[in-house]
């Protein structure tokens, strides 16, 4: 793990540099993203059925968004991410979550159709609008009901920008851009704003 995959011109080994580095204190810092999620998720389950679903998250990182399904009752859940050490800490955690190396651009190990929810939580803000076309492409091909990103929407603090200003991300494009690149994929799209900074993105095949 080079200091050097920082300033690679290949943004997934950037990536996997910056998220196996913070893997440890991500981990520890969980529980108040969950805190943070809670009403996100009841938001979610107003709008969607999610009784019984089958999840796959990705971009699942140390489990936390993964987490607030099981918490909420359900137990048919998978999760995939790229960075080793991310799962590292998320498989110590989550016992009960079926956690695999994946990369979101790519889930050929999972069938058409073969997961009632595919999300996804702050993944999505990071990458260019290509590599976005192609999570949404696979994530929307596998998901039999809802594709559920959660995710920036409107203002974002200054400490965050600042995060995001480091990660190189694209979550100034993402936020604008974002609820129109999920039209060609859904039936329905919804963008709904949850409080200060964040909010959910629904696709409804
Ligand atoms: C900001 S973290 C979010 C983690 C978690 N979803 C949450 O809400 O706490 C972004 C995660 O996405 C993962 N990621 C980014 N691009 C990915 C890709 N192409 N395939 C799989 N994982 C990816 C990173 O490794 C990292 O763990």
């Amino acid at each position: 793990m080079s200091i050097f995959n920082y300033f690679s011109s290949n943004p997934d080994v950037r990536a996997k540099y910056i998220f196996n580095l913070i893997a440890p204190y991500y981990g520890r810092v969980d529980h108040v993203l969950q805190g943070k999620y809670q009403k996100t998720f009841e938001i979610l389950k107003d709008k969607c059925a999610i009784e019984g679903a089958s999840v796959l998250d990705v971009g699942t990182g140390t489990g936390a968004w993964a987490a607030m399904y099981e918490k909420h009752g359900l137990s048919d859940i998978q999760a995939v991410d790229f960075a080793p050490k991310m799962l590292f800490e998320s498989q110590k955690k989550y016992p009960n979550i079926k956690f695999s190396i994946g990369n979101a651009e790519e889930l050929s190990e999972f069938p058409d159709q073969s997961m009632d929810i595919v999300t996804a939580s702050y993944v999505l803000h990071g990458v260019t609008s290509e590599k976005r076309a192609k999570m949404l492409s696979e994530m929307s091909r596998v998901a039999r009901k809802y594709v559920i990103i959660n995710d920036f929407i409107g203002k974002t603090p200054a400490f965050v920008r600042f995060l995001e200003f480091m990660e190189k991300s694209d979550y100034k494009h993402f936020k604008l851009h974002f609820e129109q690149e999920m039209q060609p994929y859904f039936n329905k799209s919804e963008r709904i704003f949850v409080e200060y900074g964040t909010g959910l993105y629904i696709g409804h095949k």
